[in-house]
C-alpha cells in the first residue's frame, strides 16, 4: 500500500480504527429527498461531528465551505434515476462511471465510492466500474469504498448474510479498500469476518425510534464493522445533531445507545429545526 492511500485512510479511519462517515451522497438518484431539500444549512451544523463526509461533487463544490477539514468521500459513480427504475424503465443497478482520479483530485478526495449490484444483471458492469477505478486509484494512492446491497432492486436480500457476505468478499477481492452494506440481524459477524478489508454499516430508511438505528450501529460495531456510513437516520430525524453526537459515543467509546443519546443534553442546536 503507497503512503499517500495508507495516509488519506488514516484521515477517514481514526486512530482506534473505527470511523463515523456522514453519507448525503442520495440525491445522486433520489434528488431532494426529505432533510437534503437545504442541505447547505444542515452540513455546516452537522458534518463537523462526522470523521468523513460522504457526498457528490456537485454537493460538495455547492453546498460545503472549501475550509472544511474532514476529510471527503466522493461518490463517483451513478446514472439511473428513482423515477425511471419506479416505472421499470431502468433499472437502479445500471451504474457507471461519472468521474475521473483526476476529478477527484482536483476536490482534494480522500476516497472514491463505487456502488456494486451484485445478483443483478449489472454485476458484471458494476463490478468492471469498481474494478477500473481501483486499478485507477492506487496509482494516485486514493482509497476506494465499494457500496453494496443498496438499492430498490435487493430490497429481499437486505437480511441475508449470505448474499452480503458474497457482495462484500467480491469487492474486497477486487480491490476495495473499505466495504460498505447494510446490516443483517442474523449472520453479521459472518459478514465481516469474511471480509479481509474494513467493513462499515450503511444506515438504510429512517426508522422510527433513534435508539432503534443507534442499536444497529452498536450491534453491527460489536460483530466486527468498523463504523457506520449513516445518512437517513441522521439528516432524517428532528433530533439531527443528537444522533450524531450519541453515534460518535457508540463508535469511539463503545458507550451503549441509551446512555450514548440520551445523556446528550437538549441545547440550543440540539434539533436543527430550532435557530
Ligand atoms: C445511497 O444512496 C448511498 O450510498 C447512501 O450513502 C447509503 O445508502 C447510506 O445512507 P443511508 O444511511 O441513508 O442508507
Amino acid at each position: 500500500m503507497s503512503w499517500g492511500l495508507e495516509n488519506r485512510l488514516s484521515r477517514i479511519i481514526q486512530k482506534d480504527g473505527k470511523t463515523l462517515m456522514f453519507a448525503v451522497d442520495h440525491g445522486y438518484f433520489l434528488g431532494a429527498i426529505k432533510g437534503l431539500e437545504q442541505p447547505k444549512d444542515m452540513l455546516r451544523k452537522l458534518a463537523p461531528y462526522a470523521d468523513a463526509l460522504m457526498l457528490t461533487r456537485g454537493l460538495l463544490t455547492n453546498c460545503v465551505s472549501s475550509d472544511y477539514k474532514k476529510p471527503i468521500i466522493l461518490r463517483a459513480d451513478g446514472g439511473p434515476s428513482i423515477g425511471a427504475a419506479k416505472e421499470k424503465i431502468h433499472s437502479l443497478a445500471d451504474h457507471e462511471v461519472m468521474i475521473t482520479l483526476e476529478d477527484a483530485l482536483k476536490l482534494n478526495a480522500s476516497a472514491v465510492a463505487i456502488s456494486i449490484f451484485v445478483g443483478t444483471e449489472y454485476e458484471t458492469q458494476t463490478m468492471k466500474n469498481l474494478s477500473k477505478m481501483v486499478s485507477e486509484a492506487e496509482k494516485y494512492g486514493m482509497p476506494v469504498l465499494a457500496v453494496t446491497a443498496v438499492g430498490l432492486s435487493l430490497d429481499n436480500l437486505k437480511e441475508d448474510p449470505k448474499y452480503l457476505g458474497l457482495a462484500c468478499r467480491m469487492a474486497a477481492e477486487h480491490g476495495a479498500h473499505i466495504v460498505k452494506t447494510y446490516y443483517c440481524t442474523n449472520g453479521f459477524e459472518e459478514v465481516t469476518g469474511g471480509c479481509p478489508v474494513p467493513v462499515v454499516m450503511a444506515g438504510g430508511k429512517k426508522v422510527d425510534d433513534e435508539i432503534k438505528a443507534l442499536q444497529q450501529a452498536y450491534n453491527a460495531i460489536s460483530k466486527g464493522a468498523i463504523g457506520v456510513d449513516m445518512g437517513r437516520n441522521i439528516f432524517q430525524s428532528n433530533n439531527s445533531l443528537k444522533m450524531i453526537k450519541a453515534l460518535k459515543k457508540i463508535i469511539h467509546k463503545g458507550i451503549a445507545p441509551e446512555e450514548a443519546y440520551w445523556k446528550i443534553p437538549e441545547g440550543p442546536y440540539t434539533r436543527l429545526d430550532k435557530k
